[in-house]
């Protein structure tokens, strides 16, 4: 018996108005997926993954949540707590057998909860305050890094002046580090672009434009994070088509086990675990940016009376 997944009828749906979401978390993860300008289709197939030996009729199946065609990547959400998707998980499992080559990820609640508190989005319970916890990299980890950072861009740009396009604000503390361990001319460039805000839809607009052309100029973008990669992915493309000589990547942090948008980066400070992190730059609704390490944010409850210490 031949094993394929089964198309709906009808074109699936792949915009929030045609889309009938089985729950609100999808609307909003379909929101912000338009505002990044990702493309989606809602539900557009089922994979059996059991047929009756008898008769071949489909005794279990599995409808992704969604599939985005340009990454070739389906999506479950999960609003279940991680420990109960086991059943999930099976069902993940078997569809990955059965099909193999099929690009599946499932986003567990945490992890969506995390995606929207991001944005300032109200996930995080007001009443739990939130403060840094354990410092995750500290500021000699940080100034070790830079050293490398820019040692390695000032080999790779030998001969050039490359221009560095920081994007507000969280690269503030970063940008400012980087540019004085690179030994060559560079320019240095800034812009601010929108970020999700949850109920209005819309797409990446830019808040602050760069005073620059970039025209046949070689850029390095110059970012605080990368999570989904969402927002990367967007602005390489902006840039792209302005014409530069070049573009490439340099990233203090990559939260490389939650991407969803597969971008290159050429440069990484530091590969850091799902956790969400603040400091250096990097805010939780725009406190701790001053702080000189890079710390997880925890309930303050769980904190030591003293706070996190520095090495
Ligand atoms: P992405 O589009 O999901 O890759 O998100 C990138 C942007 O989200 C970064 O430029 C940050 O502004 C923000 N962000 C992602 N993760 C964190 C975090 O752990 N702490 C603070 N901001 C974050």
């Amino acid at each position: 018996m031949s094993i394929r997944p089964l198309q709906a009828k009808t074109p699936p749906p792949s915009s929030i108005e045609d889309a009938r979401f089985a729950h609100e978390s999808e609307e909003e993860f379909a929101r912000l997926l338009d505002f990044y300008g990702v493309h989606w289709q809602y539900e557009p197939r089922t994979f059996p993954l059991k047929h009756d030996a008898d008769d071949g009729r489909v005794l279990e199946a599995f409808s992704p949540d969604f599939y985005l065609p340009d990454l070739d990547l389906y999506i479950e959400l999960t609003t279940l707590k991680q420990g109960l998707v086991t059943d999930k998980h099976r069902k993940i499992r078997a569809l990955r057998e059965l099909y193999p080559g099929t690009n599946i990820k499932l986003l567990y609640k945490r992890d969506y909860l995390t995606l929207l508190a991001k944005y300032g989005i109200g996930m995080v319970d007001e009443q739990e305050r939130l403060a840094p916890g354990e410092v995750l990299i500290s500021s000699s980890q940080i100034e070790r890094r830079l050293n490398e950072l820019g040692a390695q861009i000032t080999r790779d740009y030998a001969g050039r002046e490359p221009l560095l396009i920081g994007v507000l604000k969280g690269v503030t503390c970063f940008m400012a580090d980087l540019m004085r361990h690179i030994a060559l001319p560079v320019h240095i460039d800034f812009m601010t672009i929108s970020s999700y805000e949850g109920d209005r839809s819309g797409a990446v607009r830019i808040l602050q434009d760069l005073s620059e052309n970039i025209l046949g100029r070689d850029v390095i973008i110059i970012e605080d994070i990368v999570d989904t990669g969402m927002t990367l992915q967007h602005l390489v493309k902006m840039l792209q088509a302005r014409q530069p000589a070049s573009v490439s990547v340099c990233a203090l942090l990559d939260k490389r086990a939650r991407r969803l948008v597969e971008t290159p980066i050429d440069y990484v400070g530091f590969e850091i675990p799902d956790e969400f992190v603040v400091g250096y730059g990097l805010d939780y609704r725009q406190r701790f940016r001053n702080l000189p390490f890079v710390a997880t944010l925890r309930p303050e409850a769980q904190i030591e009376p003293n706070g996190p210490a520095d090495e």
